[in-house]
C-alpha cells in the first residue's frame, strides 16, 4: 500500500497563520500537523508516501525532506491550483500506479491511529473504505449514510440538510477502482473535483464501498479554535522531560517538557506544557496546556491554553489565555500607566482585549 498525503489548498480559515505559512505546518505540541500525519500513515507499515503541495511547496519540502527523519520516503506532487481532492488523486496517478492507497488529508489529526481500520481493509479489500466519525453538526463535512453492515448507502458533500450524522474525517483507503471514478465526475458548485462524489459513483455504479467508525479522538485543524483545542488534547498525553535548564527559583508542576536549551528562570510552569529549544522562561507562569515553541523569549508574563510559535517574544503581559501567537510576533505593553492600547495588526488577524 502506498499513501497519499494532501497538503496544497488554500487555508482561508486559518488566516492570518496561513499568509505566511502552509496551514499544514501549524504545530500541535511542538510538532507540525504533517508530520503527525507521516507518523500515522508511518504506523500502517506504509513507507512510499505521494505529498500533494501546492504554492507552498518549498515550505513543505523543508520541513519534510526526503521523509527519511520520519521512516518514509517522500515523492512531491506539484497541484496548480486547488482544484479539488479528487484532483490530486489523478495527478498522482504516476506516482500510485495501480497500488491500493491511503489518502490522507494533511490537515486532519486522528492522533488514536487507523492502524486497525487499515487492517480491515487489507482483508476485506473492498473498492473503497472510508473513516466516519459521529458529529453534531455534519454540515461542514463529507456525510456518510452507512447501512446495516457498514455498506456505504450515500454520500454527499457538506450537505444543508445532513441526513446522518457521520462526517468523513479525512482518511480514505482505495483500490485502483477509484481511478475510473474520479475520471467520470464533474466539479461540483464549489467548482472542485470532490472526492466525495466519486466515491459516490463508485457506490451508484455497484462497488463495494464501505465505512469504518473511528471512535477516538479526531480534529480538523482548519481553524484557530480547533488547533488550541487539538493543542491541549495531545498535551494531555505528554511524556515529561527536562533537557533545558530549569533554575532553584523555578516550580514545574504536572506533565512538562523542558527542551534541550530551553531556560526556565523565577518562573512556575503548569503542565501539560512544553517550553521548545532555545526558549527562555523568565518570572513568568506558563500553562496549563500551552506550548512554546523555538528561540522564544517569555517575560514577566502569564500564558495559559495557548500556543507560540518559533521565535515569538512575550514581555510584561499576565492574562493571555486562548491565544496563538505567530513566528517571531511580539506581544507586550506600553508601559505602566500610559492607559492606551498600542497595536501593530496584520490583514485577517483578531485581537481580543479585557474589557
Ligand atoms: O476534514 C474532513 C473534510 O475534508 C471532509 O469531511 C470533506 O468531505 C472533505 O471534502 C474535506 O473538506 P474540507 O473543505 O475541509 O477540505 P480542505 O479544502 O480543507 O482540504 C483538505 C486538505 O486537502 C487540506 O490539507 C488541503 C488539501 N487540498 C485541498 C484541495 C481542495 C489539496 O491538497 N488540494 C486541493 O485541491
Amino acid at each position: 500500500m502506498k499513501a497519499l498525503v494532501l497538503a496544497g489548498g488554500s487555508g482561508t480559515r486559518l488566516r492570518p497563520f496561513s499568509y505566511s505559512m502552509p496551514k499544514q505546518l501549524i504545530p500541535i505540541a511542538n510538532t507540525p500537523v504533517l508530520v503527525h500525519v507521516l507518523n500515522s500513515v508511518r504506523e500502517l507499515g506504509v513507507t512510499e508516501v505521494g505529498v500533494i503541495v501546492g504554492n507552498r511547496g518549498a515550505e513543505i519540502e523543508a520541513a519534510l525532506g526526503d521523509g527519511a527523519r520520519f521512516g518514509v520516503r517522500v515523492v512531491y506532487i506539484p497541484q496548480d491550483a486547488p482544484r479539488g481532492l479528487a484532483h490530486t488523486v489523478s495527478i498522482a496517478r504516476p506516482f500510485l500506479g495501480d497500488d491500493d492507497f491511503v489518502m490522507y488529508l494533511g490537515d486532519n489529526m486522528l492522533p488514536d491511529g487507523v492502524v486497525e481500520i487499515a487492517e480491515d481493509f487489507n482483508r476485506q479489500r473492498p473498492a473503497a473504505q472510508v473513516v466516519v466519525h459521529k458529529v453534531s453538526d455534519p454540515r461542514s463535512f463529507g456525510v456518510a449514510e452507512l447501512g446495516p453492515d457498514g455498506e456505504v448507502l450515500r454520500l454527499v458533500e457538506k450537505p444543508q440538510q445532513p441526513r446522518s450524522d457521520m462526517a468523513l474525517i479525512g482518511v480514505y483507503f482505495f483500490t485502483a477502482a477509484i481511478h475510473e471514478a474520479v475520471a467520470a465526475i464533474a466539479p461540483s458548485a464549489r467548482g472542485e473535483l470532490e472526492i466525495t462524489d466519486a466515491i459516490q459513483w463508485l457506490v451508484s455504479s455497484g462497488a463495494d464501498v464501505r465505512a469504518r467508525i473511528y471512535d477516538g479522538y479526531w480534529k480538523d485543524t482548519g481553524k484557530v479554535e480547533d488547533v488550541l483545542e487539538c493543542n491541549t488534547h495531545l498535551l494531555n498525553g505528554l511524556t515529561p522531560r527536562v533537557d533545558g535548564q530549569v533554575d532553584a527559583d523555578s516550580v514545574l508542576v504536572g506533565r512538562v517538557v523542558v527542551e534541550a536549551g530551553a531556560r526556565v528562570v523565577r518562573s512556575r510552569v503548569e503542565g501539560p506544557a512544553i517550553i521548545g529549544a532555545g526558549t527562555v522562561l523568565r518570572d513568568s507562569h506558563v500553562g496549563p496546556h500551552t506550548s512554546i515553541g523555538r528561540d522564544c523569549t517569555v517575560i514577566d508574563s502569564r500564558l495559559e491554553g495557548s500556543i507560540a510559535l518559533d521565535e515569538a517574544t512575550v514581555t510584561g503581559v499576565r492574562g493571555l489565555r486562548n491565544s496563538l501567537i505567530g513566528r517571531a510576533a511580539s506581544v507586550g505593553t506600553t508601559g505602566p500607566g500610559t492607559g492606551h492600547h498600542c497595536l501593530i495588526v496584520g490583514d485577517h488577524t483578531r485581537v481580543e482585549v479585557a474589557a
